[in-house]
């Protein structure tokens, strides 16, 4: 389940609906800059880096390709567990570490762009993924290590005391240490070797849900670069990002909102700087889930959704925010863009392009009608009971953007979902049973691999992390095969 946008399409709370079909909900890259939130009973919650399936009681996984901040997972831990929740969490040993040294570099980093900055979240995941791709990063594994974690820090510290310079401070070294080895401390339960328990799950017919974070225009790749993020958001990304092959992954589910919103620079076209982003910013409660900054508004883009839709592989949407959108009376959908004289439905690569690029739109009526009874009706009686221009709209989006609407939210709570051509009562998200494909390593060798870790961990092979199997926390599905 991938964001076809710039991010906050709606992700964690369709994730939410859709993890009780799953025995795992999976990160795969991104880190704390990601805010996903889940509203249950009017009570809000933000994840950053815990997947949102943990609230349905699903075994959370962040995978390999997620760079982690241990202060931000560890609090995010507490306050789970203080709501009395108590997370079932397995962390990679091989994911990379955020410490305060990127946090500042980000900030840095931003200062020194002055007027060309990038408005990252500053949390400093760019640094990280730049350190993993240098190979001078930390991985959560390390922090397991006292004298190897010494000797990574010393040199990682070394590199980065220009930011001293800038920022006019610089944690001092000890502090930075010993502050990581007790996270590390604290973290170690969480840790193993979760390449191998998502494919033992997969080979025993297990299913998993990968939830991505940022938007797939915010990839490093495909998105508006250098106005992205640093790490591939698109659904091939779950493959490398937790270890499982590509084969495995048999639907792609793209989340769009019903207009589109970005935070950040950037460009972006179908961008309303008049009365009607100022009426969906306020109506959406448009504000950052991580950094409360004002998101800026604009209409639904169907040119980039189709080709986020084309990268991913997309084959179904769903749609949200479909209740703040109506309440416009007139509402605009971008389906081409012209640039320099000419019309195209293609994306450009190039953030100058994107600039010039005029949206042509097409107009709709809004559905201020489509109250909570109308979307109580479509429930029972399904979408013919919804009003004909939000029809119209959602035929349009499906048709320029290549791909069928699954679902559409139309409130943020759990209650307010309509599943589009679904027997009422069928388990939201039904997809196909995913299972192993032939070649792959046969369930005894996983099992025999695994074994192994656990050994690691207890310290009988040399070098190990503590293994999975050692966790109570990740007891459930992953144990099952
Ligand atoms: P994510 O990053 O993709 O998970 O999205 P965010 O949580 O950052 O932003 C989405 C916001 O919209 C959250 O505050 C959600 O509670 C809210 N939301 C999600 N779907 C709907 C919807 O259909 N209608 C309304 N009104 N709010 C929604
Ligand atoms: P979720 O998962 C929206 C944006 C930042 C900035 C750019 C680079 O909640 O959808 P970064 O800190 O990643 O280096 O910032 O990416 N950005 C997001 N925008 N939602 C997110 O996550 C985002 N994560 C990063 O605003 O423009
Ligand atoms: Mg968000």
């Amino acid at each position: 389940m991938v964001g076809l946008q710039w991010g906050d399409e709606g992700k964690g709370r369709v994730v939410d609906l859709m993890a009780p079909g799953f025995d795992a909900v999976v990160r795969f890259q991104g880190g704390s800059n990601a805010g996903h939130t889940v509203v249950v009973g009017g009570q809000k919650r933000v994840f950053h880096l815990v997947p949102s399936g943990v609230l349905q009681g699903r075994l959370g996984i962040i995978g390999n390709g997620v760079v982690v901040d241990p202060e931000v997972l560890l609090e995010e831990l507490r306050s789970l567990e203080s709501a009395g929740i108590e997370p079932k969490v397995l962390l990679s040993d091989k994911a990379h570490v955020t410490t305060e040294l990127h946090r500042l570099q980000d900030e840095a980093e931003e200062m020194r762009r002055g007027n060309r900055a990038l408005g990252t979240t500053r949390r400093g995941i760019g640094p990280t993924y730049a350190d993993k791709a240098a190979r001078v990063g930390i991985r959560v594994g390390d922090l397991l290590r006292g004298e190897v974690l010494r000797g990574k820090l010393r040199d990682l510290y070394s590199s980065k005391e220009w930011i001293g310079h800038i920022i006019g401070r610089l944690p001092p070294f000890e502090s930075l240490y010993s502050d990581l080895l007790r996270y590390g401390e604290e973290l170690r339960r969480y840790v193993g070797r979760t390449e191998y328990v998502l494919n033992r799950m997969l080979s025993s017919g297990s299913r998993v849900l990968f939830e991505g974070a940022q938007g797939s225009l915010l990839d490093v790749d495909h998105g508006t670069y250098p106005y992205t993020t640093s790490s591939n958001t698109v659904a091939a990304a779950a493959a490398i990002g937790s270890g499982v092959p590509p084969t495995a992954i048999t639907e792609v589910v793209g989340v769009a909102k019903a207009y589109t919103t970005r935070v950040g620079g950037g460009p972006f076209p179908t961008e309303d700087r008049g009365e009607a982003g100022e009426a969906l910013r306020s109506l959406g409660n448009e504000y950052g889930a991580t950094t409360g900054r004002p998101r800026r508004c604009g209409w639904f883009d169907a040119v980039a959704a189709r080709y986020s839709a084309m990268v991913n592989g997309a084959s179904s949407l769903v749609i949200t925010k479909l209740d703040v959108l109506g309440q416009l009376n007139r509402v605009k959908l971008g389906v081409a863009y012209r640039i320099d004289g000419s019309t195209t439905d293609e994306f450009p690569s190039t953030v100058e392009e994107l600039e010039e690029a005029e949206p042509v739109y097409e107009e709709f009526d809004g559905w201020r009608d489509a109250g909570a009874e109308v979307w109580r009706r479509a429930r029972v009686e399904g979408e013919s009971a919804l009003p004909r221009s939000l029809r119209d709209y959602l035929r349009r989006i499906e048709e320029v953007v290549g791909a069928s609407v699954r679902g559409l939210s139309y409130g943020p709570s759990r209650e307010e979902y309509l599943e589009v051509g679904r027997r009422a009562g069928a388990p939201v998200a039904a997809g196909r049973q995913v299972s192993r494909p032939g070649g792959g390593l046969s369930e005894r060798l996983l099992r025999g691999q695994a074994a192994r870790a656990a050994r690691q961990g207890r310290g009988e092979v040399p070098g190990g992390a503590r293994g999975e199997a050692r966790r109570g926390g990740a007891r459930g599905p992953a144990d099952r095969g």
